[in-house]
């Protein structure tokens, strides 16, 4: 049998991610897969980098979009990060060039999913990004194949692992805001430049992208009413606590009368609610389908481990052959409404 050969682009806490669990656990992969999957060339800004793997076994390409048109490889997968850039070029190359392409990168498919969607089904190839929300939770399987028969009504949870992370520890610890941002991003939980985490955007990133799996629109990132936690200071935590409540930062959709709506910002959460206990870099996601009521997805949201376990499902997939629809699933479109506060981004 042929190998599943895979170009990586980004060897940071993801990539590395990647590399480390197909080595542990190849075998059983291969078995599952019906193949090996195998990594055939890396790119990265340093290549002198200790990142802890063995990466000059594999071909090292400087250029990260040329990693697109690399001939050896069959499925590119871009762990750099951003909307645009080197990220966006590399898709756009990999798709041309008749390659699939496997991402965790949530802010390039809110800003570009349909762009993308589309040069993925023209070139007859697969485009995964079931890592770009909430980590190792398969929350976009979930929702696309095990709520595929229901109308969703709502779809709401933690989606920043950072930010649930910052606001359960400075709940139960006592901890000062900086000190655990600090610590999380010593995790490899916090995205490059953390304001896109503490300031809303990242959870508003993948609010969009669950939004439109479950109501089958386009990814409407730009009408998200957006606050993040930057301002949640431990006497807020403290206060709501003795009221019986939990701050947690929550993304919500929800289709109304007039569209659909979608909004991230700080909520009280009362302490018998499911998602008061969801503590840590955890990812909580709820959706609620007319025929099979509220589901619940679970786990970690963030770090090299959950996040490549789901870069690498995706990765499985290709590898049998199942590429799935490339997007959405269709249904009566809704027009996403913008805030009513436009003040509110
Ligand atoms: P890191 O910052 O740890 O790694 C980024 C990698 O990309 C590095 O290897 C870096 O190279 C490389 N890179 C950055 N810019 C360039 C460039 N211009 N040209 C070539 N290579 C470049 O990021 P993460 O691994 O944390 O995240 C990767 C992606 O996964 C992002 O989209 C992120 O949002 C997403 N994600 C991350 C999760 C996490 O828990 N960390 C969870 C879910 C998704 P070098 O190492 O040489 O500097
Ligand atoms: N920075 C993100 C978070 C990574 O903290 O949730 C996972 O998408």
């Amino acid at each position: 049998t042929q190998p599943l050969r895979v170009a990586i682009a980004g060897l940071g806490t993801v990539g590395a991610g990647v590399i480390r669990l197909i080595d542990a656990n190849g075998e059983l992969i291969a078995r599952r897969a019906g193949r090996p999957i195998e990594v055939v060339a890396v790119s990265a800004r340093d290549r002198a980098k200790d990142r802890g793997v063995d990466i000059a076994r594999f071909a090292w390409v400087d250029d990260p979009v040329a990693l697109g048109r690399h001939e050896g490889a069959d499925v590119v997968v871009e762990l750099i990060g951003g909307s645009d850039g080197p990220a966006l070029a590399l898709a756009r190359s990999s798709f041309a060039a008749g390659k699939s392409f496997v991402t965790a990168n949530k802010a390039m498919i809110a800003h570009h999913g349909l762009e993308l969607a589309r040069a993925a089904e023209d070139a007859d190839v697969a485009l995964k990004f079931e890592a770009a929300v909430a980590g190792g939770v398969p929350v976009i399987k979930g929702l696309r194949e095990g709520a595929a028969a229901n109308e969703i009504a709502r779809v709401y949870g933690i989606l920043n692992g950072t930010c649930n992370f910052i606001l359960s520890r400075m709940e139960a610890e006592g901890r000062d805001f900086a000190d655990v941002l600090a610590e999380a991003q010593a995790k490899g939980f916090a995205e490059a430049d953390p304001s896109f985490d503490i300031d809303g955007v990242d959870a508003a990133h993948k609010l969009s992208i669950l939004a439109s799996l479950a109501f089958g629109t386009s990814p409407a990132f730009g009408d998200v009413a957006i606050t993040g936690i930057r301002h949640v200071i431990a006497a807020d935590i403290a206060e709501a606590a003795a009221l019986g409540y939990r701050v947690r930062l929550l993304g919500l959709a929800e289709a109304g009368a007039g569209g659909l709506f979608q909004r991230v910002h700080p909520h009280l959460v009362p302490i018998d609610h499911p998602l008061a206990h969801v503590t840590g870099a955890t990812n909580a996601v709820v959706a609620e389908g007319n025929f099979v009521g509220r589901l619940l997805f679970q786990g970690a949201g963030a770090g090299d481990g959950p996040t490549a376990s789901a870069v690498v499902a995706d990765l499985i997939d290709i590898a049998r052959g199942e590429f799935g629809p490339a997007y959405a699933m269709p249904s009566a479109s809704l027009a996403a409404q913008p805030p009513a506060d436009p003040g509110e981004r």
